[in-house]
Protein backbone atom coordinates (compact mmCIF):
# COMPACT_ATOMS: atom_id res chain seq x y z
CA UNK A 1 0.00 0.00 0.00
CA UNK A 2 1.45 3.65 -0.75
CA UNK A 3 2.53 5.51 2.07
CA UNK A 4 0.07 7.66 4.07
CA UNK A 5 0.52 11.17 3.04
CA UNK A 6 -1.76 14.07 4.89
CA UNK A 7 -5.07 14.63 3.11
CA UNK A 8 -5.83 18.37 2.12
CA UNK A 9 -8.85 19.95 0.71
CA UNK A 10 -6.90 20.77 -2.69
CA UNK A 11 -8.55 23.41 -5.02
CA UNK A 12 -11.18 21.76 -7.53
CA UNK A 13 -8.45 22.52 -10.67
CA UNK A 14 -5.89 20.23 -9.02
CA UNK A 15 -7.97 17.24 -9.64
CA UNK A 16 -10.88 18.59 -12.28
CA UNK A 17 -12.19 16.03 -14.71
CA UNK A 18 -13.03 19.02 -17.41
CA UNK A 19 -14.91 18.51 -20.57
CA UNK A 20 -13.96 20.36 -23.90
CA UNK A 21 -17.01 21.66 -25.62
CA UNK A 22 -16.04 22.40 -29.49
CA UNK A 23 -19.17 24.93 -29.64
CA UNK A 24 -20.09 24.22 -33.33
CA UNK A 25 -19.93 20.63 -33.21
CA UNK A 26 -21.59 19.94 -29.63
CA UNK A 27 -25.42 20.66 -30.22
CA UNK A 28 -27.37 22.98 -32.35
CA UNK A 29 -30.18 24.36 -30.24
CA UNK A 30 -31.68 26.69 -32.77
CA UNK A 31 -31.70 24.10 -36.11
CA UNK A 32 -29.02 25.85 -38.28
CA UNK A 33 -26.66 22.92 -38.42
CA UNK A 34 -24.12 25.06 -36.40
CA UNK A 35 -23.55 24.27 -32.64
CA UNK A 36 -24.68 26.91 -30.32
CA UNK A 37 -24.90 28.18 -26.47
CA UNK A 38 -28.56 27.50 -26.62
CA UNK A 39 -27.70 23.73 -27.45
CA UNK A 40 -25.05 23.33 -24.72
CA UNK A 41 -27.42 24.85 -22.49
CA UNK A 42 -29.91 22.07 -23.11
CA UNK A 43 -26.95 20.02 -22.51
CA UNK A 44 -26.01 21.03 -19.07
CA UNK A 45 -28.24 17.81 -17.15
CA UNK A 46 -26.20 15.21 -19.64
CA UNK A 47 -22.61 16.64 -17.93
CA UNK A 48 -23.85 16.83 -15.38
CA UNK A 49 -24.90 13.62 -15.31
CA UNK A 50 -21.70 12.64 -17.12
CA UNK A 51 -20.13 13.28 -13.75
CA UNK A 52 -17.72 15.82 -15.04
CA UNK A 53 -16.16 19.01 -12.82
CA UNK A 54 -16.30 22.01 -15.39
CA UNK A 55 -16.64 22.57 -18.56
CA UNK A 56 -14.29 24.65 -21.26
CA UNK A 57 -15.34 25.85 -24.06
CA UNK A 58 -13.55 26.85 -27.59
CA UNK A 59 -13.89 30.43 -28.81
CA UNK A 60 -17.48 31.65 -28.73
CA UNK A 61 -16.58 35.04 -29.38
CA UNK A 62 -17.47 37.05 -32.31
CA UNK A 63 -15.26 35.30 -35.28
CA UNK A 64 -15.30 35.44 -39.53
CA UNK A 65 -14.50 31.68 -38.52
CA UNK A 66 -11.22 31.57 -40.26
CA UNK A 67 -10.23 29.00 -37.88
CA UNK A 68 -13.11 27.81 -35.96
CA UNK A 69 -13.12 30.95 -34.06
CA UNK A 70 -9.65 31.11 -32.63
CA UNK A 71 -9.64 34.12 -34.76
CA UNK A 72 -11.17 36.67 -32.88
CA UNK A 73 -12.70 39.99 -33.59
CA UNK A 74 -14.31 40.75 -30.21
CA UNK A 75 -13.33 39.19 -27.15
CA UNK A 76 -16.27 40.83 -25.34
CA UNK A 77 -19.22 39.41 -27.19
CA UNK A 78 -20.64 36.43 -28.57
CA UNK A 79 -20.68 35.57 -32.51
CA UNK A 80 -24.21 35.02 -33.66
CA UNK A 81 -23.84 31.96 -35.49
CA UNK A 82 -23.74 30.61 -31.29
CA UNK A 83 -25.76 32.74 -29.75
CA UNK A 84 -25.58 36.32 -27.77
CA UNK A 85 -23.95 37.52 -24.32
CA UNK A 86 -27.05 37.09 -22.54
CA UNK A 87 -27.02 33.72 -23.12
CA UNK A 88 -23.49 33.44 -22.24
CA UNK A 89 -24.41 34.76 -19.09
CA UNK A 90 -27.52 32.58 -18.39
CA UNK A 91 -24.72 29.27 -19.27
CA UNK A 92 -22.23 30.39 -17.13
CA UNK A 93 -25.37 30.60 -13.80
CA UNK A 94 -26.96 27.49 -15.13
CA UNK A 95 -23.72 25.72 -15.40
CA UNK A 96 -22.77 26.78 -11.89
CA UNK A 97 -26.62 25.87 -10.50
CA UNK A 98 -26.12 22.08 -12.31
CA UNK A 99 -22.33 22.03 -10.24
CA UNK A 100 -20.68 22.44 -13.71
CA UNK A 101 -17.56 24.93 -13.28
CA UNK A 102 -17.02 26.92 -16.61
CA UNK A 103 -13.65 28.09 -18.18
CA UNK A 104 -13.71 29.96 -21.39
CA UNK A 105 -10.74 29.93 -23.91
CA UNK A 106 -8.55 32.89 -24.53
CA UNK A 107 -7.05 33.70 -27.64
CA UNK A 108 -4.13 36.35 -26.90
CA UNK A 109 -1.35 35.30 -29.63
CA UNK A 110 -3.60 37.00 -32.55
CA UNK A 111 -6.90 38.43 -33.42
CA UNK A 112 -8.76 38.19 -36.51
CA UNK A 113 -8.06 40.57 -39.34
CA UNK A 114 -11.60 41.46 -38.96
CA UNK A 115 -10.60 42.82 -35.50
CA UNK A 116 -10.84 46.54 -35.25
CA UNK A 117 -7.48 47.25 -34.37
CA UNK A 118 -6.38 44.88 -37.11
CA UNK A 119 -8.60 47.00 -39.74
CA UNK A 120 -7.30 50.47 -38.27
CA UNK A 121 -4.09 49.24 -38.92
CA UNK A 122 -4.26 48.61 -42.03
CA UNK A 123 -6.52 51.91 -42.83
CA UNK A 124 -4.15 53.94 -41.12
CA UNK A 125 -0.98 53.17 -43.64
CA UNK A 126 2.62 52.62 -43.18
CA UNK A 127 3.34 54.95 -40.77
CA UNK A 128 -0.02 54.41 -38.22
CA UNK A 129 1.05 54.07 -34.54
CA UNK A 130 -2.03 51.34 -34.78
CA UNK A 131 -0.10 48.94 -36.59
CA UNK A 132 2.69 48.96 -33.66
CA UNK A 133 -0.22 46.51 -31.79
CA UNK A 134 1.22 43.72 -34.29
CA UNK A 135 4.36 42.76 -36.40
CA UNK A 136 4.60 45.32 -39.58
CA UNK A 137 7.81 44.98 -41.07
CA UNK A 138 9.02 45.86 -44.33
CA UNK A 139 10.09 43.05 -46.75
CA UNK A 140 13.37 41.64 -47.80
CA UNK A 141 15.28 42.28 -51.16
CA UNK A 142 14.86 44.94 -53.53
CA UNK A 143 11.48 45.68 -53.46
CA UNK A 144 10.38 44.36 -50.22
CA UNK A 145 9.16 41.44 -52.24
CA UNK A 146 10.61 38.57 -49.89
CA UNK A 147 9.25 38.25 -45.93
CA UNK A 148 11.06 40.32 -43.54
CA UNK A 149 12.36 36.59 -42.09
CA UNK A 150 12.21 32.34 -42.68
CA UNK A 151 9.65 31.90 -40.18
CA UNK A 152 7.04 29.14 -41.28
CA UNK A 153 3.16 29.22 -40.62
CA UNK A 154 2.19 26.83 -38.03
CA UNK A 155 -0.28 26.37 -41.14
CA UNK A 156 2.06 25.42 -43.93
CA UNK A 157 3.78 28.43 -45.56
CA UNK A 158 5.39 31.51 -45.08
CA UNK A 159 4.31 33.21 -41.53
CA UNK A 160 4.30 36.77 -43.09
CA UNK A 161 1.79 38.67 -45.57
CA UNK A 162 2.21 41.59 -47.47
CA UNK A 163 -0.46 44.05 -47.50
CA UNK A 164 -1.39 46.21 -50.38
CA UNK A 165 -2.08 49.60 -49.06
CA UNK A 166 -4.67 52.09 -50.02
CA UNK A 167 -3.00 53.31 -52.92
CA UNK A 168 -2.58 49.87 -54.63
CA UNK A 169 1.07 49.72 -53.54
CA UNK A 170 2.58 46.75 -52.40
CA UNK A 171 3.43 47.71 -48.26
CA UNK A 172 5.06 46.28 -45.64
CA UNK A 173 4.31 42.54 -44.22
CA UNK A 174 2.63 41.51 -41.14
CA UNK A 175 3.00 38.43 -39.24
CA UNK A 176 0.84 35.30 -38.90
CA UNK A 177 1.74 32.34 -37.02
CA UNK A 178 -1.20 30.71 -37.98
CA UNK A 179 -3.66 31.68 -40.80
CA UNK A 180 -3.36 35.17 -42.53
CA UNK A 181 -6.59 35.97 -41.29
CA UNK A 182 -4.91 35.75 -37.40
CA UNK A 183 -2.44 38.59 -37.49
CA UNK A 184 0.14 37.87 -34.22
CA UNK A 185 -0.46 40.75 -31.56
CA UNK A 186 2.87 42.66 -30.57
CA UNK A 187 3.32 42.01 -26.64
CA UNK A 188 5.91 44.31 -26.05
CA UNK A 189 2.97 47.36 -26.54
CA UNK A 190 1.45 48.16 -23.70
CA UNK A 191 -2.15 49.06 -25.28
CA UNK A 192 -2.28 44.89 -26.10
CA UNK A 193 -1.28 43.80 -22.54
CA UNK A 194 -3.72 46.40 -20.80
CA UNK A 195 -6.51 44.98 -23.56
CA UNK A 196 -6.22 41.62 -22.19
CA UNK A 197 -6.11 42.53 -18.54
CA UNK A 198 -9.68 44.30 -19.32
CA UNK A 199 -11.08 41.34 -21.16
CA UNK A 200 -10.42 39.10 -18.04
CA UNK A 201 -12.24 41.26 -16.17
CA UNK A 202 -14.33 41.36 -18.46
CA UNK A 203 -14.99 37.30 -17.87
CA UNK A 204 -13.97 37.22 -14.15
CA UNK A 205 -17.09 39.33 -13.70
CA UNK A 206 -19.28 37.71 -15.58
CA UNK A 207 -18.52 34.72 -13.14
CA UNK A 208 -16.14 32.68 -15.24
CA UNK A 209 -14.02 30.20 -13.94
CA UNK A 210 -11.24 30.04 -15.24
CA UNK A 211 -9.37 29.85 -18.83
CA UNK A 212 -7.58 28.15 -21.35
CA UNK A 213 -4.86 29.80 -22.66
CA UNK A 214 -4.49 29.41 -26.37
CA UNK A 215 -1.11 29.25 -27.54
CA UNK A 216 0.53 30.14 -24.17
CA UNK A 217 4.47 29.56 -25.48
CA UNK A 218 3.70 31.69 -28.22
CA UNK A 219 3.10 35.50 -27.35
CA UNK A 220 6.61 36.84 -27.10
CA UNK A 221 8.71 37.29 -29.71
CA UNK A 222 12.86 37.22 -29.84
CA UNK A 223 13.95 41.05 -30.21
CA UNK A 224 14.79 42.25 -33.71
CA UNK A 225 12.74 38.85 -35.04
CA UNK A 226 15.79 37.09 -35.99
CA UNK A 227 15.60 34.27 -38.87
CA UNK A 228 15.24 30.45 -37.49
CA UNK A 229 18.01 29.50 -39.92
CA UNK A 230 18.07 26.34 -41.70
CA UNK A 231 18.71 24.02 -38.33
CA UNK A 232 16.59 25.61 -36.30
CA UNK A 233 16.99 23.94 -32.07
CA UNK A 234 13.83 23.49 -31.59
CA UNK A 235 14.23 24.10 -27.91
CA UNK A 236 15.49 27.64 -28.60
CA UNK A 237 13.28 29.07 -31.21
CA UNK A 238 12.48 32.75 -31.82
CA UNK A 239 8.63 32.61 -31.89
CA UNK A 240 7.93 30.28 -29.08
CA UNK A 241 8.96 29.83 -25.33
CA UNK A 242 10.60 33.65 -25.43
CA UNK A 243 11.12 34.54 -21.37
CA UNK A 244 9.11 37.83 -21.98
CA UNK A 245 5.95 35.68 -21.84
CA UNK A 246 6.22 34.80 -18.31
CA UNK A 247 6.11 38.00 -17.10
CA UNK A 248 2.59 38.30 -19.24
CA UNK A 249 1.28 35.43 -16.75
CA UNK A 250 2.77 36.78 -13.70
CA UNK A 251 0.46 39.85 -14.18
CA UNK A 252 -2.66 37.76 -15.08
CA UNK A 253 -2.33 35.65 -11.92
CA UNK A 254 -2.71 38.83 -9.90
CA UNK A 255 -5.73 39.35 -11.18
CA UNK A 256 -7.04 36.19 -11.39
CA UNK A 257 -5.94 35.79 -7.31
CA UNK A 258 -7.60 38.99 -6.44
CA UNK A 259 -11.28 37.33 -7.40
CA UNK A 260 -12.82 35.16 -5.28
CA UNK A 261 -14.16 31.13 -5.65
CA UNK A 262 -10.27 29.59 -6.68
CA UNK A 263 -10.18 30.42 -10.35
CA UNK A 264 -7.86 29.10 -12.73
CA UNK A 265 -6.00 28.85 -15.58
CA UNK A 266 -4.61 26.24 -17.92
CA UNK A 267 -2.18 26.93 -20.74
CA UNK A 268 -1.66 25.27 -24.12
CA UNK A 269 1.61 24.79 -23.65
CA UNK A 270 3.47 22.80 -26.54
CA UNK A 271 7.12 22.52 -25.94
CA UNK A 272 9.57 20.00 -26.45
CA UNK A 273 10.89 19.47 -23.16
CA UNK A 274 9.60 19.20 -19.80
CA UNK A 275 12.17 22.09 -18.41
CA UNK A 276 10.62 24.58 -20.89
CA UNK A 277 7.26 23.46 -19.77
CA UNK A 278 7.25 23.43 -16.15
CA UNK A 279 8.39 26.81 -16.22
CA UNK A 280 5.01 28.49 -17.01
CA UNK A 281 3.46 26.76 -14.02
CA UNK A 282 5.62 28.59 -10.83
CA UNK A 283 3.62 29.40 -8.30
CA UNK A 284 2.85 32.81 -9.39
CA UNK A 285 2.05 31.75 -13.46
CA UNK A 286 -0.82 29.34 -14.72
CA UNK A 287 -1.95 26.63 -12.48
CA UNK A 288 -1.59 23.74 -15.11
CA UNK A 289 -1.06 23.08 -18.65
CA UNK A 290 -2.21 20.18 -21.11
CA UNK A 291 0.40 18.09 -20.74
CA UNK A 292 0.59 16.29 -24.48
CA UNK A 293 2.74 13.60 -23.94
CA UNK A 294 0.18 10.84 -23.45
CA UNK A 295 -1.91 12.32 -26.11
CA UNK A 296 1.64 11.96 -28.31
CA UNK A 297 2.50 8.66 -26.56
CA UNK A 298 2.13 5.04 -28.64
CA UNK A 299 0.02 2.25 -26.63
CA UNK A 300 3.50 0.86 -25.48
CA UNK A 301 4.01 -0.06 -21.70
CA UNK A 302 7.54 1.28 -21.26
CA UNK A 303 6.54 4.45 -23.26
CA UNK A 304 3.48 5.46 -21.14
CA UNK A 305 5.53 4.52 -18.20
CA UNK A 306 8.31 7.33 -18.98
CA UNK A 307 5.86 9.48 -19.98
CA UNK A 308 4.05 9.43 -16.47
CA UNK A 309 6.78 9.38 -14.52
CA UNK A 310 8.54 12.31 -16.79
CA UNK A 311 5.06 13.89 -16.10
CA UNK A 312 4.72 13.34 -11.99
CA UNK A 313 9.07 14.57 -11.72
CA UNK A 314 8.55 17.48 -13.99
CA UNK A 315 5.39 18.85 -12.05
CA UNK A 316 6.29 18.03 -8.97
CA UNK A 317 8.99 20.87 -8.49
CA UNK A 318 6.91 23.52 -9.27
CA UNK A 319 3.68 22.23 -7.19
CA UNK A 320 1.45 21.73 -9.94
CA UNK A 321 -1.03 19.11 -10.48
CA UNK A 322 -0.24 17.13 -14.01
CA UNK A 323 -3.19 16.74 -16.22
CA UNK A 324 -3.97 14.17 -18.86
CA UNK A 325 -5.75 14.47 -22.55
CA UNK A 326 -6.14 12.05 -24.60
CA UNK A 327 -7.55 14.21 -27.62
CA UNK A 328 -8.88 17.57 -28.52
CA UNK A 329 -9.94 19.42 -30.83
CA UNK A 330 -6.75 19.71 -32.41
CA UNK A 331 -5.75 15.85 -33.30
CA UNK A 332 -6.61 12.43 -33.93
CA UNK A 333 -9.81 11.27 -31.84
CA UNK A 334 -7.46 8.36 -29.91
CA UNK A 335 -10.07 5.35 -30.96
CA UNK A 336 -8.65 5.35 -34.32
CA UNK A 337 -5.14 6.55 -33.06
CA UNK A 338 -5.05 3.13 -31.22
CA UNK A 339 -6.33 0.76 -34.01
CA UNK A 340 -3.45 1.52 -35.93
CA UNK A 341 -0.20 0.13 -36.62
CA UNK A 342 1.65 3.41 -35.22
CA UNK A 343 -0.13 4.23 -32.47
CA UNK A 344 1.69 7.43 -31.79
CA UNK A 345 0.29 10.63 -32.79
CA UNK A 346 2.66 14.07 -34.04
CA UNK A 347 0.70 17.21 -35.02
CA UNK A 348 2.94 17.54 -38.35
CA UNK A 349 2.10 14.15 -39.42
CA UNK A 350 -1.39 13.09 -38.45
CA UNK A 351 -1.34 10.32 -41.21
CA UNK A 352 -4.67 11.18 -41.47
CA UNK A 353 -5.43 8.15 -43.71
CA UNK A 354 -3.89 5.55 -42.02
CA UNK A 355 -6.15 2.62 -42.09
CA UNK A 356 -7.75 1.59 -38.26
CA UNK A 357 -9.00 -1.26 -36.36
CA UNK A 358 -11.54 1.11 -34.58
CA UNK A 359 -12.92 -2.13 -32.64
CA UNK A 360 -9.00 -2.88 -31.53
CA UNK A 361 -8.94 1.10 -31.01
CA UNK A 362 -11.80 1.66 -29.16
CA UNK A 363 -10.78 -1.46 -26.53
CA UNK A 364 -7.42 0.43 -26.11
CA UNK A 365 -9.44 3.86 -25.94
CA UNK A 366 -11.45 2.18 -23.17
CA UNK A 367 -8.58 0.96 -21.06
CA UNK A 368 -6.45 4.39 -21.77
CA UNK A 369 -9.76 5.92 -20.19
CA UNK A 370 -9.48 4.19 -17.22
CA UNK A 371 -5.84 4.38 -16.84
CA UNK A 372 -5.52 8.48 -17.15
CA UNK A 373 -8.91 8.69 -14.49
CA UNK A 374 -6.83 6.97 -12.19
CA UNK A 375 -3.43 9.22 -12.12
CA UNK A 376 -3.32 11.86 -10.06
CA UNK A 377 -4.10 15.50 -10.87
CA UNK A 378 -6.46 16.86 -13.58
CA UNK A 379 -8.01 14.99 -16.65
CA UNK A 380 -9.89 16.43 -19.83
CA UNK A 381 -12.41 14.43 -21.88
CA UNK A 382 -13.05 16.04 -25.21
CA UNK A 383 -16.52 15.78 -26.38
CA UNK A 384 -17.58 12.44 -27.66
CA UNK A 385 -14.29 10.39 -26.09
CA UNK A 386 -17.50 9.60 -23.85
CA UNK A 387 -19.35 7.94 -27.07
CA UNK A 388 -15.62 6.39 -27.89
CA UNK A 389 -15.94 8.09 -31.34
CA UNK A 390 -13.65 7.89 -33.87
CA UNK A 391 -12.11 9.87 -36.54
CA UNK A 392 -14.20 10.50 -39.38
CA UNK A 393 -11.26 9.54 -42.18
CA UNK A 394 -13.35 10.14 -45.25
CA UNK A 395 -15.00 13.53 -45.18
CA UNK A 396 -15.10 14.72 -49.06
CA UNK A 397 -12.49 17.10 -49.79
CA UNK A 398 -15.06 19.77 -50.38
CA UNK A 399 -16.33 20.12 -46.84
CA UNK A 400 -12.95 20.33 -45.25
CA UNK A 401 -13.40 23.69 -43.33
CA UNK A 402 -9.72 23.54 -41.35
CA UNK A 403 -7.35 25.88 -42.81
CA UNK A 404 -4.63 23.34 -42.22
CA UNK A 405 -6.12 21.40 -45.00
CA UNK A 406 -5.74 24.19 -47.93
CA UNK A 407 -2.45 26.11 -46.24
CA UNK A 408 -0.61 23.05 -46.52
CA UNK A 409 -1.55 21.89 -50.52
CA UNK A 410 -3.89 19.33 -49.12
CA UNK A 411 -0.93 17.09 -47.76
CA UNK A 412 -2.51 17.55 -44.70
CA UNK A 413 -6.40 16.79 -44.18
CA UNK A 414 -6.86 19.54 -41.34
CA UNK A 415 -8.83 18.67 -38.20
CA UNK A 416 -11.67 18.26 -39.59
CA UNK A 417 -12.45 14.71 -38.81
CA UNK A 418 -12.36 14.95 -34.99
CA UNK A 419 -15.01 17.97 -35.32
CA UNK A 420 -17.99 16.13 -36.56
CA UNK A 421 -21.28 16.90 -35.00
CA UNK A 422 -21.78 14.57 -32.09
CA UNK A 423 -24.96 12.36 -32.21
CA UNK A 424 -27.49 12.19 -29.72
CA UNK A 425 -30.16 10.19 -30.55
CA UNK A 426 -30.16 7.10 -32.79
CA UNK A 427 -32.91 8.41 -35.07
CA UNK A 428 -33.39 11.45 -37.43
CA UNK A 429 -31.22 13.35 -40.07
CA UNK A 430 -28.93 14.73 -37.71
CA UNK A 431 -29.10 12.27 -34.94
CA UNK A 432 -30.66 14.59 -32.93
CA UNK A 433 -27.34 17.32 -32.87
CA UNK A 434 -29.99 19.47 -34.42
CA UNK A 435 -33.79 19.91 -33.21
CA UNK A 436 -36.39 17.62 -34.87
CA UNK A 437 -37.79 19.35 -37.97
CA UNK A 438 -34.78 21.48 -38.41
CA UNK A 439 -34.30 22.81 -42.04
CA UNK A 440 -30.39 22.64 -42.21
CA UNK A 441 -27.99 19.71 -42.38
CA UNK A 442 -24.96 19.43 -39.45
CA UNK A 443 -22.09 21.64 -40.83
CA UNK A 444 -20.31 18.29 -41.10
CA UNK A 445 -21.83 15.00 -42.22
CA UNK A 446 -21.79 11.99 -39.82
CA UNK A 447 -20.83 8.79 -40.88
CA UNK A 448 -24.12 6.58 -41.35
CA UNK A 449 -23.19 4.20 -38.07
CA UNK A 450 -23.04 6.67 -35.55
CA UNK A 451 -26.12 6.09 -35.11
CA UNK A 452 -25.01 2.61 -32.47
CA UNK A 453 -22.80 5.64 -30.83
CA UNK A 454 -25.52 8.17 -29.98
CA UNK A 455 -26.21 9.01 -26.53
CA UNK A 456 -29.69 7.48 -26.50
CA UNK A 457 -27.97 3.95 -28.12
CA UNK A 458 -25.99 4.05 -25.10
CA UNK A 459 -27.27 5.32 -22.33
CA UNK A 460 -28.82 2.32 -20.70
CA UNK A 461 -26.20 -0.49 -22.17
CA UNK A 462 -24.19 -0.82 -19.24
CA UNK A 463 -21.49 -1.90 -21.58
CA UNK A 464 -21.53 0.89 -22.93
CA UNK A 465 -18.21 3.50 -23.67
CA UNK A 466 -20.73 6.28 -22.01
CA UNK A 467 -21.86 4.19 -18.97
CA UNK A 468 -17.94 3.03 -18.38
CA UNK A 469 -16.51 6.82 -18.38
CA UNK A 470 -20.18 8.12 -16.41
CA UNK A 471 -18.84 4.75 -13.41
CA UNK A 472 -15.55 6.14 -13.54
CA UNK A 473 -15.90 9.68 -13.40
CA UNK A 474 -18.33 9.24 -10.41
CA UNK A 475 -15.75 6.71 -8.62
CA UNK A 476 -12.76 8.87 -9.47
CA UNK A 477 -15.07 11.96 -7.58
CA UNK A 478 -15.83 10.10 -4.68
CA UNK A 479 -12.81 8.02 -3.67
CA UNK A 480 -9.80 9.54 -6.16
CA UNK A 481 -9.21 13.04 -6.13
CA UNK A 482 -9.01 13.64 -2.21
CA UNK A 483 -5.54 10.85 -2.44
CA UNK A 484 -2.78 12.70 -2.12
CA UNK A 485 -0.82 13.48 -5.80
CA UNK A 486 1.27 10.02 -5.72
CA UNK A 487 1.33 7.34 -6.66
CA UNK A 488 3.34 3.91 -5.82
CA UNK A 489 4.33 1.27 -9.15
CA UNK A 490 4.27 -1.94 -8.25
CA UNK A 491 6.21 -5.10 -9.70
CA UNK A 492 4.40 -6.44 -12.64
CA UNK A 493 4.65 -8.55 -15.91
CA UNK A 494 5.95 -7.09 -19.01
CA UNK A 495 4.10 -4.72 -21.00
CA UNK A 496 2.03 -4.80 -18.02
CA UNK A 497 1.23 -1.02 -16.03
CA UNK A 498 0.41 -1.33 -12.84
CA UNK A 499 0.18 1.39 -9.53
CA UNK A 500 -1.55 2.04 -6.34
CA UNK A 501 -2.76 4.88 -4.77
CA UNK A 502 -3.54 5.54 -0.97
CA UNK A 503 -6.57 3.85 0.57
CA UNK A 504 -5.62 0.57 -1.29
CA UNK A 505 -6.39 1.53 -4.33
CA UNK A 506 -4.90 -0.44 -7.52
CA UNK A 507 -4.71 0.11 -10.95
CA UNK A 508 -3.78 -2.57 -13.70
CA UNK A 509 -3.44 -1.68 -17.83
CA UNK A 510 -2.14 -4.99 -19.68
CA UNK A 511 -0.49 -4.00 -22.45
CA UNK A 512 0.59 -7.54 -23.28
CA UNK A 513 -1.72 -10.22 -25.14
CA UNK A 514 -0.94 -12.54 -21.98
CA UNK A 515 -3.73 -12.58 -19.27
CA UNK A 516 -2.50 -10.98 -15.79
CA UNK A 517 -3.49 -12.00 -12.12
CA UNK A 518 -5.45 -9.23 -10.80
CA UNK A 519 -3.29 -7.12 -7.76
CA UNK A 520 -3.52 -9.33 -4.83
CA UNK A 521 -5.81 -9.15 -2.63
CA UNK A 522 -8.26 -6.70 -4.21
CA UNK A 523 -11.68 -6.25 -5.47
CA UNK A 524 -12.45 -5.60 -8.89
CA UNK A 525 -14.93 -2.41 -8.45
CA UNK A 526 -14.16 -1.18 -12.33
CA UNK A 527 -12.79 -2.59 -15.97
CA UNK A 528 -12.51 -0.95 -18.96
CA UNK A 529 -13.49 -4.42 -20.68
CA UNK A 530 -14.77 -7.84 -19.87
CA UNK A 531 -12.31 -10.23 -17.27
CA UNK A 532 -11.54 -13.54 -17.81
CA UNK A 533 -11.09 -16.46 -15.55
CA UNK A 534 -7.36 -18.80 -15.99
CA UNK A 535 -8.04 -22.67 -15.21
CA UNK A 536 -8.03 -22.75 -11.28
CA UNK A 537 -10.62 -20.19 -11.65
CA UNK A 538 -8.92 -17.03 -11.12
CA UNK A 539 -10.27 -13.49 -12.31
CA UNK A 540 -7.50 -12.66 -15.20
CA UNK A 541 -6.94 -9.42 -16.84
CA UNK A 542 -7.37 -9.72 -20.48
CA UNK A 543 -5.00 -8.12 -23.14
CA UNK A 544 -5.63 -4.06 -23.62
CA UNK A 545 -7.52 -3.77 -20.77
CA UNK A 546 -7.40 -1.82 -17.12
CA UNK A 547 -9.12 -2.75 -14.18
CA UNK A 548 -9.47 -0.55 -10.81
CA UNK A 549 -9.69 -2.81 -7.34
CA UNK A 550 -9.31 -2.15 -3.77
CA UNK A 551 -7.61 -4.11 -1.01
CA UNK A 552 -10.06 -6.09 0.36
CA UNK A 553 -11.76 -4.25 3.18
CA UNK A 554 -10.72 -0.95 2.24
CA UNK A 555 -12.93 2.63 2.93
CA UNK A 556 -12.66 5.53 1.15
C1 LIG B 1 -4.53 26.37 -30.78
C2 LIG B 1 -5.92 25.85 -30.99
C3 LIG B 1 -6.12 25.58 -32.44
C4 LIG B 1 -5.94 26.86 -33.20
C5 LIG B 1 -4.59 27.50 -32.91
C6 LIG B 1 -4.53 28.92 -33.36
O1 LIG B 1 -3.56 25.44 -31.09
O2 LIG B 1 -6.13 24.72 -30.19
O3 LIG B 1 -7.38 25.02 -32.70
O4 LIG B 1 -6.02 26.62 -34.58
O5 LIG B 1 -4.35 27.55 -31.52
O6 LIG B 1 -5.34 29.74 -32.58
Amino acid sequence: MTERAPRTAAPWWRHAAIYQIYVRSFADGNGDGVGDLAGARDRLPYLRELGVDALWFTPWYVSPMADGGYDVADYRDIDPVFGTLAEAESLITEAHAQGLRVIVDLVPNHCSDRHPWFREALAGGPQAPARDRFWFMPGRGAHGELPPNDWQSYFGGPAWTRVVEADGTPGDWYLHMFAPQQPDLNWEHPAVRAEFEDILHFWLRRGVDGFRIDVAHGLAKKPGLPDVGPAPDPTDLPYQDVDDVHEVYRSWRKILDAYDGERTFVGEVWLPTAEQFARYLRPDELHSAFNFEILCAPWDARVLREVVERTLAAHAPVGAPPTWVLANHDTIRHVTRYGREDTSFDMSDKRLLDPSDTGLGRRRARAAALLTLALPGGVYVYQGDELGLPEVQDLPDELLQDPTFTRSGGTDRGRDGCRVPLPWTAEGPSLGFSPAGAAATPWLPQPADWDGLAVAAQQDDPDSVLNLYRTALSLRRTRLTRLPETLTWTESAADVLSFTRQDGFHCLTNLSPTPQPLPRDTEVVLASGPLEEDAEGRVTVPGDTTVWSWERGATS
